[in-house]
């Protein structure tokens, strides 16, 4: 069931379920706290596991009109404070990865565990910022039409037939956001920091899912950012949507380090 919780005014919809240590798992963009229904089953036997509409996605509101991953990383902790949570394992897919990370940062005494879920600690290259910038500008010009072209080119090339009605219901939901929401994350992710450094400098358990087909972001870069960091890695063969494409593999692999973290 899920709850609402004032923040600045905003509305914002979360849910916990289960009894034990804490999960927080955050969505990307364009989704929202319902994708991860099939992981809260698994880990809710043992775990108390919130999800969170983030700013400007599902039923969550709007807190202007750029949503830093900052501001997300405050809205994460007003939650978890509100449901009396003081330690968490984070886990976050794509975006919610650099939230994650933004958090990490705000609040190390909070984290135990992190998992990035086909997401980066860098921050945009230049051209990715022209193309955010591109983006914002068909977002203000047509958000269905964004919507329609972006959910289909979050999945590898080759899986694009099998799940089509995962990508419908996907777009359906995306299609349900309002402009300013999407354009606010795409403004918020533009200008996000460098978080390289940090996966070098926290010592909790680090974990990273790599999808080889990903269309978003490139393996051999993520590779990369976790030399020396400490960070167990596993290599999907889908694309960004891991908990779709590989679902089985990624829900063992998140129970597995779930239990690794102290
Ligand atoms: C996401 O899935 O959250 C986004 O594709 C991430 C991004 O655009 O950098």
């Amino acid at each position: 069931m899920y709850d609402f919780l004032k923040y600045k005014n905003v509305a914002i919809r979360y849910r916990a379920t289960g009894k034990g240590r804490a999960v927080v798992l955050l969505h990307g963009f364009l989704e929202n706290s319902s994708m991860w229904n099939e992981l809260v089953v698994h880990l809710s036997k043992q775990y108390r596991v919130v999800c969170i509409d983030l700013l400007g996605h599902g039923k969550s509101g709007n807190l202007g009109y750029i949503h830093t991953m900052e501001a997300q990383a405050q809205l994460v902790k007003a939650v978890l404070r509100h449901l009396r949570l003081r330690k968490y394992i984070l886990v976050g897919h794509s975006m919610g990865g650099y939230i994650s990370l933004a958090f990490a940062e705000m609040y190390p005494q909070s984290v135990r565990g992190l998992c990035l879920m086909n997401s980066t600690a860098m921050a945009d290259s230049e051209e990715k910022k022209a193309s955010r910038n591109r983006a914002i500008k068909a977002v203000k010009h047509n958000y269905k039409t964004f919507v329609r072209i972006a959910i289909p080119s979050l999945f590898a090339e080759e899986n694009r037939s099998a799940f089509k009605s995962e990508i419908i219901q996907h777009t359906n939901e995306a299609l349900k956001l309002s402009r300013q929401g999407i354009i606010a994350s795409l403004e918020g992710m533009k200008i996000r920091k460098d978080r390289t450094a940090l996966l070098k400098l926290i010592t909790f358990q680090k974990f990273m899912i790599i999808g080889k087909k990903d269309p978003i972001l490139i393996p051999a870069m993520l590779m990369k950012q976790v030399q020396y960091t400490n960070t167990k890695i596993i290599e999907l063969p889908g694309g960004h949507m891991s908990h779709i494409e590989n679902k089985e593999t990624f829900v063992n692999a998140i129970k597995e380090f779930v239990c690794t973290c102290n």
